[in-house]
């Protein structure tokens, strides 16, 4: 069923989350990981951050063991969050996750197993609350209007891989009224400038980056003076844990051993930049945004960050 994938913009709820003054913490991707959601939780804590500054871009549920916990655990603690491609089709009981992979390709292979394992789990209070959340959000902050997506602006599953040309980020930045876009779906972390505007995504808690390390992924916004600094951060996990879950529940050994590797099961859906990159440890970076003393954000404003101690191995 395709429900995402024909989802036109003009469809889609956009919530607004109103205006924020203090920092915001910025994830997705959370794919049914709850090791890993409560070490962000306790990243949460660490940075000041309370539950009603976090946003979260979709897919809560996916490839790990605990769907309904997962779940659970966002919709308790009341964060603010968009439906996935994932809570779009288990609202509905669709029969399958309209992740976008191409049909026959190892990771559409996959997700009879991980999507039939949620399936099992979902309970009628839980696909209400799935249900309920917007397709998107709007939001403010340090001056700048934030639109909130999963893929893309104009298509829920959408890959919006850094990579793709400048016109594609412009023509959906231009559907969405608004200064940037804090995005999900493809689970690597990035910021890239387009002319005075912002393509941002956090990256994924629950899926490693790809990059040969067990992190998960976020980020964290806060007004900075004109406007505003972003940080990509990164965090380990109790990965052991979440990895034996799956293989207990029979869920698919590509996805554990990614846990335990942090490289993906297949590199299907990945533009050549971004497949020749697997395997390298990604950097933690700020993005000030715009640079001090200057209107237009160029690629130099995303520099590496002063970094917050060093990168973890694990
Ligand atoms: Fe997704």
């Amino acid at each position: 069923m395709g429900l995402s994938t024909n989802q036109s913009a003009t469809s889609m709820t956009v919530a607004d989350f109103g205006s924020f003054n203090r920092p915001v913490l910025l994830c997705g991707g959370a794919v049914s990981n709850l090791e890993a959601l409560e070490a962000l939780e306790a990243q949460a804590r660490r940075h000041g951050i309370a539950s009603d500054h976090i946003i979260h871009t979709g897919d809560v549920i996916a490839y790990c063991a605990d769907a309904a916990a997962a779940a659970a655990f966002v919709a308790e603690r009341g964060w603010w969050a968009i439906k996935g491609n994932v809570e779009a089709q288990l609202a509905v009981e669709a029969e399958a996750c309209a992740c976008g992979f191409a049909p026959g390709s190892v990771c559409d292979a996959l997700t009879v197993s991980w999507y039939g394992h949620a399936e099992n789990q979902m309970t009628p209070a839980l696909r209400r609350w799935m249900a309920d959340l917007p397709d998107q959000a709007a939001f403010g902050l340090g001056g700048r209007h934030f639109r909130v997506v999963h893929g893309s602006v104009a298509t829920t599953n959408r890959f919006m891989f850094a990579s793709l040309p400048e016109a594609e980020f412009t023509r959906e930045l231009d559907g969405a009224s608004a200064d940037a876009v804090i995005a999900g779906h493809t689970g690597l972390p990035f910021s890239r400038a387009v002319g005075r505007r912002l393509w941002h995504n956090p990256g994924s808690l629950g899926l490693p980056a790809n990059d040969g390390t067990r992190r998960g992924w976020y980020s964290i916004l806060a007004p900075a003076g004109a406007g505003v600094r972003l940080r990509h951060l990164s965090f380990g996990y109790d990965h052991a844990t979440a990895a034996a879950k799956m293989r207990a529940a029979g869920l698919p050994e590509g996805y554990a051993a990614c846990l335990e590797t942090g490289l993906w099961p297949s590199l299907d859906v990945l533009p050549g930049h971004e497949r020749a990159a697997a395997g390298r440890a990604l950097e933690r970076r700020v993005c000030v945004w715009p640079a001090p003393g200057r209107a237009q954000l160029s690629a130099a404003d995303i520099q590496p960050a002063p970094m917050i101690g060093p990168v973890p191995s694990t």
